[in-house]
């Protein structure tokens, strides 16, 4: 497998987030070839268009998405929707010329949750993905819930082996969809 660089988007900020779980728990069982980095969005701040001079945080956030070949997101639910750093981070991105940033990229997602697995999120997330030009892998989908027993244990580990599966299954259909994209 070629070279291939994914950056994980977590739309949780929270320090134990089951959300960022799930892309450390992809970023420990990648594909020989493929790099997974996990961006830092608490240093964020809301996207204005007023703001001239990019913050620091926003710089190297840019810097992160253009180096990406693929994109995977950790898309919590929050009261039905997109959690809001998440979708900030994409509204930054958006704003850079012609959405060179986005447009066409490979991009998968999954999300832990209530007990719809943030799907309700996530189908919002493939509906703002329209309007980028990303690329969402179809299948499979990763909902998880993150209050299930079975699914992390008391120290927020990933245990359950179907999602884990699943996860991992994610991650080869991303990078078959990179590959195709970049030729
Ligand atoms: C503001 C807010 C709204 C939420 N709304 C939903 C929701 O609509 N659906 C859902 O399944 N969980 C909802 N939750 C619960 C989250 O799914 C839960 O807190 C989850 O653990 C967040 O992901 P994290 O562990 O990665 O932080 C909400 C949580 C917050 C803080």
């Amino acid at each position: 497998m070629s070279n291939l660089h994914i950056l994980g988007i977590c739309g949780s900020l929270r320090a134990k987030s089951h959300n960022r779980t799930l892309l450390n728990y992809a970023a420990a069982k990648l594909p020989d070839g493929v790099t997974l980095s996990i961006a830092d969005l608490s240093d964020v701040p809301f996207f204005n268009s007023d703001i001239v001079t990019k913050p620091a945080a926003v710089e190297q956030l840019l810097a992160e998405f253009a180096k990406a070949d693929a994109l995977w997101f950790a898309c919590p639910e929050y009261n039905y929707s997109i959690a809001p750093a998440l979708k900030n981070a994409l509204d930054w991105a958006s704003r850079e010329p012609n959405n060179h940033l986005l447009a066409g990229k490979a991009a998968a997602m999954m999300g832990a949750g209530g007990g719809m697995g943030t799907s309700r999120a996530q189908y919002h997330l493939r509906q703002v993905g329209v309007y980028l030009d990303l690329h969402f892998v179809n299948k499979p989908e990763v909902f998880v819930n993150a209050f299930a027993p079975t699914s992390f244990d008391a120290d927020g580990l990933l245990v359950d082996t179907r999602i884990q599966q699943s996860i991992e299954a994610q991650c080869l259909a991303l990078v078959q969809l990179a590959m195709q994209l970049k030729k």
